[in-house]
């Protein structure tokens, strides 16, 4: 594993116990039957009931364990250990029958070897990813011939302005292939808490990087829906409308905060 790999993993680790503490992730109301998917990827996705759903990066598996109480048969991976860990003791606390498999994504052959009838991953994945050719060639590897690929995610258009700034203002270029460093304070969930670690390296991706990638891959969009809401503050000025929910002020131009893709094997 490289040394930027190495750095996100231990980030991870401290992430998982920071995230699971906040507010934000809201893990007692979780614990108490509240169920943590957002309103797109419950319509988009669907009826799951009795489908075999793989979860890519799933974190501490809140995201997993509800499409599992909607009635899907749920296997989640994560390259955290402390994220798996903590994922397992939510399965069995709350007896809702899940398997987690720890394993970084790209070597995810050497622990699973079966397809499933969705392949979903969500918000805050794609960019730890050095490599998003391998990524889709995985999904297409775990998907049956029948089933669907889903993703919602961070749009990259958004990615260009200052996630610090009070009102909008263009700071990163849209074509950066390079690896990016930021410095971290605290977890995107709870800026407040202690983190050990102080770096996180990311990896830019754009829009036509992605849907490329799921091309060259053999998985056709069915379509990609591009949205004006996303699911934390990811701006200063964003405004919250509900759980999951954040907004452009009323009267500010609009541009996308998340897309989504839904994709099937090239037949
Ligand atoms: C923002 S979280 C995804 C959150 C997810 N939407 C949820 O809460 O259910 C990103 C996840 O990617 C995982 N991750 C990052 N790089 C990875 C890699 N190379 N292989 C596997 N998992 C990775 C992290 O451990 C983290 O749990």
């Amino acid at each position: 594993m490289d040394e930027y790999r190495q750095n996100n993993l231990a980030l991870w680790n401290e992430w998982t116990r920071i995230n699971a503490a906040s507010s934000e992730y809201r893990l007692q109301q979780f614990k108490a039957g509240e169920n943590s998917l957002a309103p797109l990827e419950l319509t988009e996705v669907g009826d799951v009931s009795e489908r075999s759903l793989l979860h890519l990066q799933c974190h501490f598996g809140m995201d997993t364990l509800s499409w599992a109480r909607l009635g899907a048969r749920v296997t989640g991976i994560d390259f955290s250990d402390e994220a798996i860990k903590l994922a397992r003791s939510l399965s069995s606390e709350l007896n809702v029958p899940a398997e987690f498999i720890q394993s970084d994504i790209y070597e995810l052959p050497q622990h699973l070897d079966r397809q499933f009838d969705i392949v979903y991953t969500s918000y805050g994945v794609l960019s730890w990813l050095a490599d998003l050719n391998a990524w889709a060639r995985l999904v297409a590897r775990y998907l049956k011939p029948d089933g669907f690929f889903y993703i919602a995610e961070m749009h990259p258009f958004a990615m260009i302005f200052d996630d610090e700034a009070s009102e909008v203002r263009l700071r990163y270029s849209y074509f950066n292939r390079e690896v990016e460093r930021f410095s971290v304070s605290g977890s995107y969930a709870d800026p407040t808490a202690e983190c050990a670690v102080k770096e996180e390296y990311n990896w830019p991706y754009t829009l036509g990087g992605v849907i490329n990638a799921l091309l060259q891959a053999g998985l056709v969009p069915e379509y990609l829906h591009e949205h004006p809401f996303t699911v934390f503050q990811q701006f200063p000025y964003l405004v919250k409308k509900e759980n999951h929910c954040w907004v452009q002020p009323e009267g500010m131009p609009q541009f996308p905060l998340i897309f989504s893709i839904k994709a099937q094997k090239r037949k």
